[in-house]
């Protein structure tokens, strides 16, 4: 974006000093504002800010924006969704209201492998205008940062071609993206009944070739019952720490996996999704680098419990949180409706909850440096409200439209 002056801000939310990576247990109660505020953005960087009025050697030089009162927030970080896939799975919606679980329809060898199918059947031209529209939704619904998973192609070919629609997003959007590959998201239909055969063909094809263009961030594997067992997870993330992947991890989704403790051998970014937790997985976190980051959306359209953020946040731990846009289990990307649920299921406080959104979402995929917070140095990437002063009304009236614009 143009160098350009903000001035008259009502309030400038989500301050962060430099350094803040994270913020745990208390921390996260506390969203820093000031009320009456400028801010330079120079060179798409955040460059100052203060309280009005503001000096006149920075006023004179830069393009000026009068945000008439308005609120500005550091936009939504989201790390872990599955935008880049093909067509929808609306017949598994009915499916589910008529009483099929989950796990019955992949059993059954529908839900990922019926993505699969669909994305086999797409051209990487059509995949990308089909991700790009979602992309641009999340956009407008003030999301500027966030990771995006392979995973429905389980091919090596096809798996590849959903990185390289990811990369095609990133070079076109002004987002921060970080792509992550999920080929152990499910065994792929040839493989059927050869589980051990297709972790083989993950370590053995897949994780290089991606390496070799140089097209993830990180390594993902769908750590569950009826999915990778831990001994499977643990050679996957070994082979792609070795090609310089970091994992980021699904796990105690369906089933207490064991999946956090492999994820914090290997020093995973983060574990996902942890709706079925005991202590011990607490335990194992709180002495490591590994963000935990909970996926409320999912446990709003599948019926399961909902990750236990507060006991984690009392105990002193960090809580990420994220949308796992995808069509099966979590067909929204909307990391508002993300952070309502975070209070209303969660019982996080608005103030936890935007921390989930923001820092703590940026810090799961490895960008707490440049997104998540209102912090001298980093990209410029932003909400202005409408006429919303309070942070707490986001959450509280989750369906009245609060976003004027974003800013990136
Ligand atoms: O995070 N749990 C595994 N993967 C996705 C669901 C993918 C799908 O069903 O298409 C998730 O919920
Ligand atoms: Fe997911």
């Amino acid at each position: 974006m143009k160098d350009t002056l903000f001035v008259n801000i009502g309030r400038l939310a989500g301050i962060l000093p430099k350094g803040v990576r994270k913020l745990c247990g208390h921390e996260m109660d506390k969203v820093e504002s000031l009320d009456n505020a400028w801010l330079l953005v120079r060179g798409g960087k955040i460059d100052s800010f203060g309280q009005m009025p503001c000096p006149n050697y920075i006023a004179s030089g830069f393009q000026t924006e009068d945000l008439s009162g308005k609120m500005l927030l550091p936009a939504f970080c989201d790390a872990h969704t599955h935008i880049v896939y093909a067509g929808d799975r609306r017949q598994e919606f009915v499916d589910k209201i008529n009483g099929l679980s989950y796990e019955e329809i992949a059993k059954r060898g529908g839900g990922i492998l019926n993505s699969a199918d669909l994305l086999h059947n797409t051209s990487e031209d059509d995949l990308y205008e089909q991700a790009s529209q979602r992309l641009e939704e999340m956009m407008t619904n003030g999301t500027l940062s966030m990771e995006i998973k392979s995973g429905y192609g389980l091919r090596t070919e096809d798996e590849l071609k959903m990185l390289r629609v990811i990369r095609r997003l990133k070079e076109n959007y002004p987002v921060t993206i970080k792509s992550t590959f999920l080929g152990a998201h499910a065994v792929g239909r040839e493989y059927a009944g050869r589980q051990q055969e297709y972790v083989d063909l993950v370590c053995r094809e897949m994780i290089p070739a991606v390496a070799a263009e140089n097209l993830a961030d990180f390594v993902d594997v769908f750590c569950d019952a009826g999915f990778f067992t831990v001994e499977q997870t643990d050679r996957i993330l070994k082979t792609g720490t070795e090609y310089g992947l970091r994992p980021k991890i699904h796990a105690n989704e369906l089933a207490v996996s064991g999946g956090v403790q492999v994820g914090v051998k290997y020093n995973a970014v983060s574990v996902d999704h942890l709706e079925r937790t005991t202590d011990v997985e607490m335990e194992v976190l709180r002495n490591s680098d590994t963000m935990p980051l909970m996926l409320p959306g999912a446990s709003f359209f599948l019926g399961m419990p909902y990750g236990r953020a507060k006991d984690y946040v009392k105990a002193g731990l960090p809580v990420a949180l994220a949308s796992d846009c995808n069509p099966g289990s979590s067909p929204s990307c909307d990391m508002r409706f993300v952070m309502a649920l975070g209070c209303i299921k969660m019982r996080l406080t608005p103030q936890e909850s935007f921390n989930a959104c923001t820092i703590n979402a940026a810090a799961a995929m490895g960008c707490a440096d440049i997104a998540g917070s209102v912090t001298i140095g980093k990209k410029a990437a932003f909400i202005v409200t409408k006429n919303v002063m309070e942070l707490g009304f986001i959450p509280y009236f989750h369906h009245t439209p609060f976003i004027d614009r974003v800013i990136s």
